[in-house]
């Protein structure tokens, strides 16, 4: 069936993409892709360097025209909405460049990440449960975070503003083994406390399959492999090794 509906009543998957072409003019990245991620679950897209897995969150979130496909949100279809739109619509975006405002205290990026009459208690109680040591830290400017604190910034901030779906694109990466212990930690805490959706971009195979509930994996822009994340490490290896 090609022309499936996009609803598929009574189970409305958070984020269903289907048949996606993007890329940057002329250069066509992503390919016929489709993906689906249920509400409350945890997806994790893999693959060596250059493969699309940025291009694919930058795609959802609107920053890329597509060529061809479809993105429904929780049954709606978003394919042409721009980013500040889905931002609105309760996606939040922690991209592979730091996107801190280096120059602002740590409080004020949390502060400016919550939408008006969002719960600051509550966001900032969120902050405290998953990275305590931040409370320490508000009135510091944001730029003089280690990386690795700032990477804990962002997850901080977007955890705190309770979005429906998390795209986050490689937090992992340059991070010492116990940030990453206490990352997944957070992340699935949080999903199991509020129920989350997430996508995840990763190369960190280890710290993947635990966090996750299913993988894909993605090759030259094309999703070639994928099912639950229990016991497909070596699968999965195979996919990364060079
Ligand atoms: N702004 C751009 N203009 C043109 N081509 C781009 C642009 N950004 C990325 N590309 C190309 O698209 C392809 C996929 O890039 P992308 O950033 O999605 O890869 P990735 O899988 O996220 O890689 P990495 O693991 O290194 O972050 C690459 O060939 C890249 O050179
Ligand atoms: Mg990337």
């Amino acid at each position: 069936m090609t022309d499936a509906p996009m609803v598929d009543a009574p189970m409305v998957d958070a984020l269903a993409i289907r048949d996606m072409s993007a890329g940057y003019g002329e250069a066509i990245v992503l390919r016929n892709l489709s993906l689906r991620v249920p509400r409350t679950d945890i997806v994790a897209v893999l693959g060596k360097n250059g493969m699309g897995k940025s291009t694919l969150l930058k795609s959802i979130m609107g920053y890329l025209p597509k060529a061809t496909g479809a993105i429904a949100l929780d049954g709606h279809d978003v394919t042409q909405v721009p980013p500040h739109r889905m931002a609105r619509r309760g996606v939040s975006y922690i991209a592979q460049e730091k996107a801190l405002f280096q120059d602002l205290t740590v409080e004020e990026n949390i502060r400016l990440a919550l939408a008006r009459g969002s719960d600051r208690a509550a966001a900032m109680a969120t902050v405290e449960r998953c990275f305590p040591f931040l409370l320490k830290r508000l009135r510091q400017q944001a730029g003089t975070l280690s990386g690795g604190e700032q990477k804990m910034l962002l997850v901080a901030r977007a955890l705190a503003v309770r979005a429906r779906l998390l795209l986050i694109d490689e937090i992992t990466e340059g991070l010492q083994p116990s940030v990453v212990t206490t990352l997944a930690q957070v992340i699935r805490d949080e999903r199991a406390r509020f129920g989350t959706t997430i996508l995840l971009i990763e190369q960190n195979i280890g710290f993947a399959l635990e966090v996750a509930d299913r993988y894909a994996v993605l090759d030259r822009g094309e999703i070639v492999d994928g099912g639950p994340t229990a016991g497909a490490t070596a699968r999965v290896a195979g996919y990364l090794s060079v």
